[in-house]
C-alpha cells in the first residue's frame, strides 16, 4: 500500500481506518478500498452537486477496477438533514435489496456525510461505509470520527449515533468546484486545529502567504489539510465517545452554534459562525488571564486573513446570552467553555461570571 497519502490510521472500538488526503489522486481509491472492504458491491450516495460529473468519474473508476456501483444523487441540505431524507435512502436500498455486505459510499459535504452515515449505521443494524468529503469542512472535520446523525424540528443532530467509516477518502479536487464562501468558510476549522492544539500548524498557517481555491494542488495546502485530518484523528482515538477532550474541537462553538441557531441556519456559513464564537472565546479567555492581548490579535489576524469574520453587526446579544444557556455542552446549566490557554493549548472552564461573557459577546458583536 502506498503511505505517501496516509494522513493517520483512527484507531477506534469499531475498529481501524485510513484518512487519506492529496491532490489528484482518485486512481489509489480501489486498491484502499480493497483493503478495508470485502465485497465489490458499491452504493454510491452522492451530493445532487457533484452531479454528473464528478459522480460519474467516480463510479466508472470503481467500475473500471472491478466494483458494481448503483447511485443515488439527493438533494442534501442542512434543512433537508432530516428522518424524511433518510426515509427516502431507505427505500432506495431496499428497492437495491442491499445487504449487510454491501458497501455504501457518502460522496458529498458534512450533510451528505452524516446523513449517509446515519443510514448506513441503521440499515440493517449497519453496513459498512466509506467517506469521500467533498468540502473543506467536512474533510477538515464532518469526515473524520464517526459522528453521523440528523436533525428534528426541535434541535439540530439530535438524532445519530457514533459509527465509523471504514475509510476517508480526501481528493482536494473535488474543492475545485465549491462555491468560494464554503472553501473560505471551511479554513475555520482548520484553524481552529492549530489554536487549540497544534502552534506549529497555526505558525505554518500565519507564514503562508494568502491561500486561494485555484492554489488546491499546491503541496503545502495539502501538508496543512493533512496536518489538520491528523489532529482531529488523534483527538478521537484518544476519546471516541467525547468523554474527555474531543470536547476541546468544540472550541468557538458555543457562541457559533447560537448564531446559526438564532438565525435558522441561513445567515451563516458554520465556518464563519465559529470565527466569530473562537473571537469572543479568546476574549473571554484573556480576561481571565488564560493569555494576552497578543494572542487574541494573532488568532483575529490569521482569520482575517483567510476571509474569516472577527466582528458582527447584529443586534441580538441577549438571545446569543440565552441561547448559551441550553447549550448541549452545558452540565447542570453551567456552560462548559473551551478556552485558550495559549495558542495551540485549549483548556475548559465552567462557571465563567456571566458579565465577562457579555461584555466579550458584546465587544465583537455590536448593533
Ligand atoms: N459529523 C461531524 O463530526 C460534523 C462536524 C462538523 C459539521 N458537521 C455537519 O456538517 C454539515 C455541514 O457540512 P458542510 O459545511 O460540508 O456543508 P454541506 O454539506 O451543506 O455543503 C455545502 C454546500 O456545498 C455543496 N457542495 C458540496 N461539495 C461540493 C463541491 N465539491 N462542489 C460544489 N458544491 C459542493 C453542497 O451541495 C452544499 O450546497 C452540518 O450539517 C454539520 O452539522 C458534522
Ligand atoms: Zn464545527
Amino acid at each position: 500500500m502506498n503511505n505517501s497519502h496516509l494522513a493517520d490510521i483512527v484507531k477506534t472500538s469499531q475498529g481501524n481506518y485510513r484518512i487519506i488526503v492529496g491532490h489528484n489522486i482518485l486512481d489509489s481509491l480501489p486498491k484502499e478500498l480493497n483493503s478495508c472492504i470485502n465485497n465489490k458491491k458499491i452504493f454510491l450516495i452522492a451530493d445532487k452537486a457533484l452531479f454528473p460529473k464528478q459522480v460519474l468519474e467516480l463510479s466508472e473508476l470503481l467500475e473500471k477496477n472491478g466494483f458494481y456501483t448503483n447511485i443515488l444523487s439527493v438533494d442534501f441540505n442542512e434543512s433537508n438533514k432530516n428522518i424524511e431524507t433518510v426515509r427516502y435512502i431507505y427505500s432506495w436500498l431496499a428497492e437495491m435489496l442491499v445487504e449487510r455486505k454491501d458497501t455504501i459510499v457518502s460522496f458529498g459535504g458534512g450533510v451528505t456525510g452524516d446523513v449517509v452515515g446515519y443510514v448506513a449505521s441503521t440499515w440493517l443494524r449497519g453496513v459498512p461505509y466509506i467517506q469521500i468529503p467533498t468540502t473543506l469542512a467536512a474533510m477538515a472535520d464532518a469526515s473524520i470520527g464517526g459522528k453521523v446523525g440528523i436533525n428534528l424540528d426541535s434541535g439540530k443532530n439530535l438524532i445519530g449515533s457514533f459509527y465509523q467509516p471504514k475509510l476517508v477518502f480526501q481528493d482536494l479536487k473535488f474543492l475545485s468546484t465549491l462555491p468560494k464562501r464554503e472553501f473560505d468558510s471551511g479554513w475555520a476549522e482548520v484553524i481552529k486545529h492549530g489554536l487549540i492544539l497544534d502552534k506549529n500548524l497555526f505558525f505554518e498557517l500565519e507564514n503562508i502567504g494568502k491561500i486561494e481555491q485555484k492554489d488546491i494542488s499546491d503541496r503545502k495546502i495539502i501538508n496543512i489539510v493533512k496536518k489538520s485530518a491528523k489532529i482531529k484523528s488523534e483527538i478521537i482515538s484518544g476519546d471516541e465517545f467525547e468523554e474527555g477532550n474531543r470536547i476541546l474541537l468544540n472550541y468557538g462553538h458555543t457562541i457559533g452554534h447560537a448564531l446559526e441557531k438564532i438565525t435558522e441556519y441561513k445567515k451563516f456559513l458554520h465556518g464563519e459562525a465559529v470565527s466569530i464564537g473562537m473571537i469572543v472565546a479568546a476574549k473571554i479567555s484573556k480576561k481571565i488571564g488564560l493569555i494576552n492581548s497578543k494572542t487574541v490579535k494573532r488568532q483575529q489576524d490569521i482569520l482575517k486573513k483567510f476571509n474569516l469574520p472577527v466582528t458582527l453587526n447584529f443586534d441580538k446579544t441577549e438571545m446569543i446570552i440565552q441561547s448559551t444557556r441550553i447549550d448541549k455542552k452545558s452540565t447542570d446549566g453551567n456552560i462548559r467553555w473551551v478556552l485558550l490557554n495559549d495558542i495551540g493549548h485549549a483548556t475548559t472552564k465552567t462557571k465563567i461570571h456571566e458579565n465577562i461573557i457579555i461584555s466579550c459577546i458584546r465587544d465583537t458583536i455590536t448593533p
